[in-house]
């Protein structure tokens, strides 16, 4: 039985995409969005609510259709060879997806079962190491603080080590305290090698997770590249008698905000 892990990365990003458009019915939500991201690298597509950040995560992943445009992941197209595209991908939703009744290693080991791998507890016993969850392996997830229970989360869609990985708003809904250990867990996970696109409307997470930040506003990319390239956009920080480098939130409001008063105009 081939699993995931069988399949060998292309040359060229890890993602490609290329004038992708979709509407729903008369709302149009992308309206020509490209980018490519780097393999094992971060990146993180920025967006208010409602810019179309799922709605582009739901095409990479096959779950919808794209109007125009194209998207390749792992070199795959998603469109013409979506079956190979999700063995080559994982996604994580804003909703956790585990078993409150098994515990988190039951968990792990049912998802390996179900994924035919070979020696299941051995996957588990790997991931719970990982995510920091060894000494919660045997509770019932319902005890789970919801930091905990994101990680598991994030543990289940690794399974069968998928190259790509997709975490839609990872930790929205999480305190202060949840989100620093999702951040390092998904740090790890870029640093053994996953590439890793994530969407948030978290400007902090961006900053602090992401190797590149794209901005989706209003159908569109309008700024793409490294925290220190987005600060440059902005005039460089008066020196008074103490410097003070822009924040990506400076740079977000004043980005999104130009946009729009060009468009009013
Ligand atoms: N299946 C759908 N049918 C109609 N409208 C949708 C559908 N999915 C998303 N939308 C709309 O498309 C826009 C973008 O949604 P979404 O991609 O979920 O944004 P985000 O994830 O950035 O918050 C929103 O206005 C949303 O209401
Ligand atoms: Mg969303």
């Amino acid at each position: 039985m081939s699993t995931p892990s069988t399949i060998s990365p292309a040359p060229g990003p890890a993602i490609h995409v290329q004038g992708l458009e979709k509407s729903f019915k008369q709302l149009t939500v992308l309206r020509g969005v490209d980018f490519e991201v780097a393999r094992g690298s971060i990146f993180a597509l920025l967006g208010s609510n409602g810019a179309g950040k799922t709605t582009v995560v739901k095409i990479l992943s096959t779950l919808l259709k794209a109007d125009a445009g194209t998207a390749r992941v792992n070199g795959l197209d998603v469109g013409t060879r979506a079956a190979e595209v999700r063995e080559s991908i994982s996604l994580t939703g804003q909703f956790a997806a585990v078993d409150e009744i098994l515990s988190g290693r039951e968990n792990l080991v049912l998802v390996a079962r179900l994924r035919h791998l070979t020696d299941p507890g051995a996957v588990a016993d790997d991931l719970l190491r990982r995510f920091s969850l060894t000494e919660a392996a045997s509770r019932r997830v319902a005890t789970y603080s919801g930091g905990m229970r994101r990680r598991l989360d994030i543990a289940m869609s690794l399974i069968g080590t998928p190259p790509v990985i997709f975490l839609d708003e990872p930790t929205t809904g999480l305190d202060p305290e949840a989100r620093i250990e999702v951040w390092q867990a998904v740090k790890k996970l870029a640093e053994s090698g996953t590439t890793v696109l994530l969407t948030t409307q978290y400007l902090d997470e961006a900053e602090q997770l992401a190797d590149r930040i794209a901005i989706l506003h209003e159908g569109r990319i309008i700024v793409n590249g490294t925290l220190d390239e987005l600060r440059q956009l902005l005039p460089p920080a008066e020196v008074e008698y103490v410097e003070k480098q822009p924040t990506l939130e400076d740079v977000f409001l004043t980005l999104v905000g130009a946009k729009t008063d060009k468009e009013q105009r």
